[in-house]
């Protein structure tokens, strides 16, 4: 875990970290620079113990199970593809909530194509949410490990079909893709190291109880 009294919170740049500053102000900590305007991968705060990382969505979980940080938000997709092992999760936040679905060309017959004892040639960096889902409708598949730019697969034969987020639908609108199926709804969770939350106890669980009294409300 981080060293001594500091305490660091992995977050990534973009959506996840612009929602998660009304939490940290509940809190009484404010981000000190702009990540879209600094090169720094390090951010102060205006608390002298606290300090933001920036690091890939993906391995936020990695760096709060290893101890690189003390805390971090995550989206749900990520931490199932990472295992969750090692982390706390004390609270889904509700933010930066989308869905990740299947989509194909929208000339494409997935009825047909997910009929028994078919095979499906599929798109993703959510292999493991994939695998579960499409194994869990007894569909074949050839998986195929993509980074991002998933929308590109169906579109130059790559693939039939890709798993990805799903926010407005307007990546997938602008590709002529249509979404099939929808596998989960995505929010994001706060993770917390389990070494830390024993050492770093009365820091820790300030964070965590006021990041939980400022979790935006359910809409319905
Ligand atoms: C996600 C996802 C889609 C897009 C969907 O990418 O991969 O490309 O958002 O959003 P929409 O339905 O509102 O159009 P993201 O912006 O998270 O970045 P990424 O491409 O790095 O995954």
């Amino acid at each position: 875990m981080s060293s001594s009294n500091m305490i660091t919170l992995a977050l990534s740049k973009g959506r996840i970290f612009d929602e998660t500053l009304p939490l940290l102000a509940a809190a009484g900590i404010e981000v000190l620079e702009d990540p879209e305007k600094s090169r720094k991968l390090i951010l102060p705060t205006n608390q002298p113990n606290v300090r933001v990382v920036l690091v890939r969505a993906t391995d936020v979980p990695t760096y709060v199970e290893y101890g690189g940080a003390d805390i971090g938000v995550t989206g749900k997709d990520t931490l199932i593809e990472h295992g969750g092992q090692g982390l706390y999760q004390p609270l889904d936040l509700r933010i930066a909530k989308c869905r990740v679905s299947v989509a194909v060309r929208n000339d494409f017959d997935y009825a047909q194509a997910v009929k028994q004892g078919s095979r499906l040639k599929v798109a993703t960096k959510y292999t493991g949410i994939a695998r579960d889902f499409f194994a869990s409708k007894g569909v074949h598949v050839d998986m195929v490990k993509l980074y991002g730019s998933m929308e590109l697969a169906p579109l130059t034969g790559l693939a039939d079909a890709i798993v990805d987020l799903v926010s407005t639908g307007n990546t997938l609108k602008a590709n002529n893709l249509i979404e099939v199926e929808r596998i989960m709804d995505i929010s994001s969770y706060l993770v917390v190291n389990q070494a830390a939350l024993k050492l770093k106890q009365a820091p820790l669980r300030r964070i965590i109880d006021a990041f939980a009294s400022a979790i935006p409300a359910e809409k319905n």
